[in-house]
């Protein structure tokens, strides 16, 4: 059974997914961490609820800037509690060295979309605004750069007529909570 730390920042839907897969039998893990940059983040409410230790992450008052002493504290925390792989779910900010060096290619990110297309904020919105009539989410590793890391699995969702930003967004979470447990689960299997 895998040890999972969960990093996010928002509502924690895809953190439940993976919960919901661990109840369901159909994913051989256990959550032991989530963190949340964000104290009103209601991903820390959901892992309460669960009866998992939660907790906010110190970012030193930056707004968007992951500190490299924020990171330190927060791959201390993780390995402390014996966490083995690292899953950001709407983590939104960009990890990077030291926690890199710490987790060599044992931090899964999921994105929302068909990665190398519209890496960075709001990804949906891009699509939308680009004309795309394709979408979908990427689960990938994560490397230094900016939603730049090798592709494990992705899925796809077809942008319809009358899709908006918000109507996408939906569709693809559908598709990312049955994706980033089923690679979680594929990653598990090989250990
Ligand atoms: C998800 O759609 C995830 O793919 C996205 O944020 C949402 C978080 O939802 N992540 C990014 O855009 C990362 N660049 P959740 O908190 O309900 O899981």
């Amino acid at each position: 059974t895998i040890k999972l730390g969960v990093l996010g920042s928002g509502s924690g839907s895809n953190m439940q997914a993976i919960l919901d897969a661990i109840e369901a039998g159909t994913l051989d893990a256990e959550i032991v961490l989530v963190l949340s940059d964000n104290p009103d983040g209601y991903i820390l409410e959901r892992a309460r609820k669960a009866g998992i230790p939660a907790e906010v992450i110190d970012c030193g008052g930056f707004k968007t800037k992951f500190p490299d002493e924020s990171q330190s504290a927060v791959a201390a925390q993780l390995k402390a509690a014996g966490v083995k792989l690292v899953c950001l779910a709407g983590f939104m900010r960009l990890v990077k060295q030291p926690m890199l060096d710490i987790f060599p290619e044992r931090i899964l990110n999921i994105h929302p979309s068909l990665l190398p297309a519209y890496p960075g904020l709001m990804a949906w919105k891009q699509a939308v605004a680009d004309g795309a009539r394709e979408s979908g989410c990427t689960v990938h590793y994560v490397d230094a750069g900016m939603d730049t890391g090798p592709i494990i699995k992705q899925a796809k969702v077809a942008v319809i007529a009358g899709d908006t930003a918000e109507t996408l967004h939906a569709r693809i979470q559908l598709e990312e909570h049955s994706l980033y447990p089923e690679v979680i689960a594929a990653i598990a299997a090989q250990q």
